[in-house]
């Protein structure tokens, strides 16, 4: 059967993307933030999994204000990187994980959670950049991501957005259908997005460190309890794109809890501001 081994939470700059893509990844700005993914590269190397299921947040570029998915599965065979705007980034074609998507969708569809099935997703810095961050740049001769990957799209960008509780017990449901999948698959779970920040409007450029740690205290030790935190409290303390950590709520459902495997242990903990208009926060929880 197949498990879920680990999961890896990031936040998602699209600036760290252009840093690495424009070689700029050793300059004095961005040092610390890749200084904080060094251990995260290493570790992926000695924990490869065989799928990664990547919760992330598509902002208007798969889709736009005409249809927007609460949540949607990517069943594909494969995905581009999206143009943005100024041309795609030069990272490989994500390859998908058709047979274990379909499966995920089956089940959680069956638990009473309403997906939407996509067949044609082209995928922006909110999935490529948390990969680039993991996996660094693939190297010439073998330009490929480490694996397979299911994209997991989720509407932060626009009201209404899931509740943080929908967001922790649709990862519970995740985790069950993982576990039901007929083949030794070793899956990680990945929640992007975060940390604090807010793009626009008078207060543009917050940060609230103090909030974000006690973010990150919560999600590791009562996962639970702040999967109440309403929205509000998101936008208040944590800025208007703040919101995209309820996605982290899926990817934490996902792993033991007290009622499944027991607490995963901290492998990894990390938070720098600034880069760009946002704080970097990142965690790796391996379950025990
Ligand atoms: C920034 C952060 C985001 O999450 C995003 O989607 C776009 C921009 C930023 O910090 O600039
Ligand atoms: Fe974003």
């Amino acid at each position: 059967m197949a498990h879920i081994t680990a999961s890896v939470y990031t936040s998602h700059v699209p600036a760290i993307g252009a840093a690495l893509d424009m070689g700029k990844s050793g300059e004095p700005y961005w040092q610390p933030v890749f200084k904080g993914y060094e251990f995260s590269k290493q570790w992926l190397r000695e924990n490869r999994p065989d799928v990664i299921f990547l919760v992330y947040n598509d902002h208007a570029t798969a889709f736009s204000l005409e249809m927007i998915p609460t949540f949607a599965i990517g069943c594909a065979a494969e995905f581009q990187p999206a143009d943005e705007g100024y041309g795609a980034r030069p990272v490989p074609v994500v390859q998908g994980h058709p047979e274990l998507a379909a499966h995920i969708a089956q089940s959680v569809i069956q638990d009473d959670f309403d997906l939407t099935i996509v067949n044609r997703m082209p995928v922006d810095h909110g999935l490529t950049v948390p990969l680039s961050l993991m996996c660094g740049q693939p190297a010439p001769d073998n330009y490929e991501w480490p694996c397979p990957v299911i994209p997991f799209a989720v509407n932060v960008v626009q009201y209404p957005v899931p509740s943080g509780r929908r967001c922790y017990n649709l990862g519970r449901a995740i985790r069950k259908a993982v576990a039901s999948f007929d083949a030794p698959l070793k899956v990680q779970v990945w929640g992007t997005g975060g940390m604090s920040h807010q793009l626009q409007g008078p207060r543009a450029g917050l940060i609230n460190r103090e909030w974000d740690n006690a973010f990150l205290d919560r999600l590791i030790a009562d996962p639970a309890d702040l999967a109440n935190l309403p929205h509000i409290d998101y936008v208040r303390e944590a800025g208007s794109e703040g919101i995209e950590l309820v996605m982290w709520l899926i990817a934490r459902g996902a792993m033991g809890d007290e009622s499944g495997p027991g607490t995963p242990r901290v492998a990894h903990r990390f938070y720098h501001v600034p880069a760009s208009n946002t704080a970097v926060g990142h965690l790796i929880l391996e379950n025990t």
